[in-house]
């Protein structure tokens, strides 16, 4: 029996799933050309606002933004319940980056719609689960890194901690962790003391250890200084406590800490000073992976050889935790009931597929053009009015901005004026509070960066600079 006689392969054989395919694709993109930029229907707004109350009732808390989508978009624009179609440039904190109701993305996942389960996991995988590892070892391999392993979870924070386990499994008796200042990890019990950031702590118990590092500090005399003083404190807490450290878990581009980028000479200084010590480097790239110039950042600096331990999530829709042969653990740490869904598992494959076949990176890349794109009009609103908006503007696809002196409240109105008006951001970061954007960069177009533009100008223009 060869595989075409599998009755699995002959359902996705079977005519009538290709015509219903084309039927599904041509009815989604016909649909979804009706959609441009738009406000509010008053009716249907008044109809989200309980529907919002009741759901804010229901999880204890408001959503940040007014926000349930209508389940229809196109590329950056998004259909809300309330009528309005938006600027999504935000894509779920980056999870989105094919793109809202993406035509070709749907045809790919109809194969998954009609597989025999939902969810993959520790006893039903499929072959896609083991594809899409195979997949996403190859990518990180790619330049020469020593990750011949790779561990599927379903959430950034799982992907952690299974890195975590794995390192702490490596360097028995080791009690704690070194992170960067305003680093985020996550939200588990674990990550949320090594994220740095106090309200996510509060009536926490304390899990573990964590010595924190500053991040480079582009400002600090040409970067020298941020340079000396990070490897300083660095020395200082592994000197300190001898042997005790699991490992360094490093985001090389600062996500929610504010989208700031440093150069590869300061984490080659970093890394260098761990070897010596010996202590095992994670990348966490669960924000960065995709956006930069490389597929991994860590590609994009050349870090390869201090990649023990790397972890993707969000646009890969499917997360993972890669690692090397040294560092593979006994098996029993690593297991659980969901690996992801098969949808997602068949999304992670198809992004992962034109991340490898377009032109997103290198500094002709697509990424590059469309961060340019970005700063180029930031560039211009500052001079028009540099009390209202300042750099650095980002690194790759991770586009920011701050707005008037940086103050939570400045990049709240902000936020919220453009919500208002059609674009949706997020914050990032914390004195300063900056305004950030993770445009879908699969799909967006010239014209819907323009269009988006437009709006964060006249709203930032229009915005006075004191309440
Ligand atoms: C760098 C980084 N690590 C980990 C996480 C946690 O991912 P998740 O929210 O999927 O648990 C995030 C999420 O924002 C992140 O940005």
């Amino acid at each position: 029996m060869d595989a075409s006689q599998l009755i699995a392969q002959q359902l996705l054989a079977d005519p009538r799933v290709a015509e219903a395919t084309r039927l599904l694709q041509a009815a989604v993109t016909e649909h979804a050309a009706q959609l441009t930029a738009r406000p509010a229907d008053p009716q249907l707004a008044e109809e989200l606002q309980n529907h919002l109350n009741e759901y804010a009732n229901l999880r204890g808390n408001p959503l940040f933004f007014p926000y349930l989508g209508s389940g229809a978009g196109r590329s950056s624009l998004v259909e809300l319940a309330d009528g309005s179609v938006k600027y999504d440039l935000i894509t779920g904190i980056g999870v989105h980056a094919m793109g809202h109701a993406n035509p070709e993305l749907i045809a790919e996942l109809v194969p998954a719609v009609i597989s025999d389960t939902v969810m993959q996991g520790n006893l039903q995988q499929n072959a896609e689960s083991y594809k899409l590892s195979r997949e996403l070892v190859a990518l990180a391999k790619h330049n020469g890194a020593k990750l011949d392993h790779c561990f599927l979870s379903s959430s950034g924070a799982m992907a952690n901690e299974n890195a975590l386990k794995i390192l702490f499994q490596y360097r028995p008796g080791s009690q704690r962790i070194l992170a960067f200042e305003n680093a985020f990890a996550g939200r588990s019990m674990v990550l949320n003391q090594v994220t740095d950031r106090p309200k996510n702590r509060v009536g926490q118990p304390q899990t573990i250890a964590v010595d924190y590092v500053p991040f480079y500090d582009a400002h600090a005399d040409a970067g020298v200084d941020s340079l000396h003083h990070s490897l300083r404190v660095l020395e200082r807490h592994l000197q300190r406590f001898p042997d005790a450290h699991c490992g360094f878990i490093m985001e090389l581009v600062q996500g929610e800490g504010g989208y700031y980028g440093a150069p590869r000479e300061y984490f080659i200084a970093l890394c260098s000073l761990l070897r010596k010590y010996n202590v095992p480097i994670m990348f966490d790239e669960i924000q960065t992976f995709g956006r930069t110039l490389q597929p991994f950042a860590f590609q994009m600096l050349r870090l390869d050889d201090y990649a023990d331990v790397v972890t993707v999530g969000k646009m890969t829709q499917v997360c993972a935790t890669l690692f090397g042969e040294k560092l593979n653990p006994k098996p029993g740490l690593l297991s659980q009931t969901f690996t992801s869904s098969t949808t997602a598992i068949v999304a992670a494959r198809w992004i992962l597929r034109q991340l490898t076949t377009g032109e997103f990176y290198g500094e002709q890349g697509r990424i590059a053009a469309i961060h340019q794109r970005f700063a180029s009009r930031f560039e211009a609103l500052r001079e028009k009015a540099p009390e209202k908006i300042s750099g650095p503007w980002g690194v790759g696809a991770m586009v920011a901005l701050t707005p008037f002196d940086g103050s939570a409240e400045a990049a709240k109105r902000v936020l919220h004026g453009l919500y208002d008006a059609g674009v949706i951001a997020f914050v990032a970061g914390q004195n300063p509070a900056r305004v950030r954007f993770l445009p879908p960069f699969l799909s967006i177009t010239d014209e819907e960066i323009d269009a988006a533009c437009d709006i964060i100008d006249d709203v930032i223009l229009a915005l006075p600079r004191e309440d």
